[in-house]
């Protein structure tokens, strides 16, 4: 990935990882547009700053996204980057009945969300030259908390949409999968200070240093996430599973 002289169109940029992504590409010479659904929060991440514009986007809301890529590409039609950020993550009980109405909203933000948007994007990005798409998942894709099933599923599914989207888009787009472990921010109330999560400023230092490598990985994969990220593949997932699980339940009392 270019590290500077980008456009970068980032969802989810009002807050947590999207912002501090948002305001360290933007020093370090790109064009940065954020959106998501508070204008207050984009402002606030734009606020002072040259070359970073905020819009609001649901994307949970198709034909909002259609009409703004139509209104972003036109308006900035160098676009040659797309971070899909945006997503929520609510805990859930499986073990009884119960209303799926949080469960259907985590698949259309985190899911459905990122398939929209990308599609919205592929083929302008796919004449650019030095295009890339990156789609955030989560440790939790590779080793799930039980009681965030329905999370941690949307994210083991951006997790092979993504790797097919790579295959498919090979020699057009760069497709880059950034894998967050545990981080401060307020993804669920209280989190942005939950002791044992990674501080906002440390993971994002750590994920600029991989975007930068050249070439970027495939993968974006800082040094807390590798146990998750590599558990299955090393043999230790009954243990990772085990010790994620027992550390949410301590949580959760
Ligand atoms: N923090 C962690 O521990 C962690 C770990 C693994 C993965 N992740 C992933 O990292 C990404 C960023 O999360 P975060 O931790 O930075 O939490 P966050 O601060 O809550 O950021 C999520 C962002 O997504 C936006 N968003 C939510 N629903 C949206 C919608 N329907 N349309 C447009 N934007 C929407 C929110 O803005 P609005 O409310 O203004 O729309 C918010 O700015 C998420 O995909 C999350 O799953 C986080």
């Amino acid at each position: 990935m270019k590290t500077s002289e980008n456009t970068i169109l980032i969802t989810g940029g009002g807050s947590g990882i999207g912002r501090e992504l948002a305001v360290r590409l933007q020093a370090q010479g790109n064009i940065v547009i954020v959106t998501g659904r508070r204008l207050e929060a984009l402002q606030t991440t734009v606020a002072g700053q040259d070359n970073m514009h905020a819009f609001a986007l649901d994307v949970d809301d198709p034909q909002a996204i259609t009409a703004f890529a139509k209104q972003i590409i036109k308006q900035f039609p160098q676009i040659n980057v797309l971070i899909n950020n945006a997503g929520i993550m609510r805990y859930d009980d499986l073990s009884t009945q119960a209303d799926l109405s949080d469960a259907q909203a985590q698949i259309t933000t985190n899911l459905l969300g990122t398939i929209r948007v990308t599609n919205a994007f592929v083929d302008h990005l796919k004449a650019q030259s030095d295009a890339i798409i990156v789609s955030v998942s989560s440790g939790l894709a590779f080793v799930p908390r039980a009681d965030a099933a329905v999370y941690s599923a949307t994210k083991a599914a951006v997790h092979v949409y993504t790797q097919c989207l790579r295959q498919q888009l090979a020699g057009l787009v760069e497709v880059i999968e950034l894998v967050p472990p545990a981080v401060q921010t307020e993804l669920t109330p209280g989190q942005s200070e939950r002791e044992g999560y990674q501080p906002l400023h440390a993971f994002i230092g750590e994920v600029m240093d991989l975007l930068n490598e050249q070439p970027t990985p495939s993968e974006i994969v800082v040094e807390r996430a590798r146990l998750q990220r590599l558990a299955e593949r090393e043999g230790r997932f009954a243990q990772v599973f085990d010790r994620i699980n027992a550390n949410a339940a301590q949580q959760r009392r």
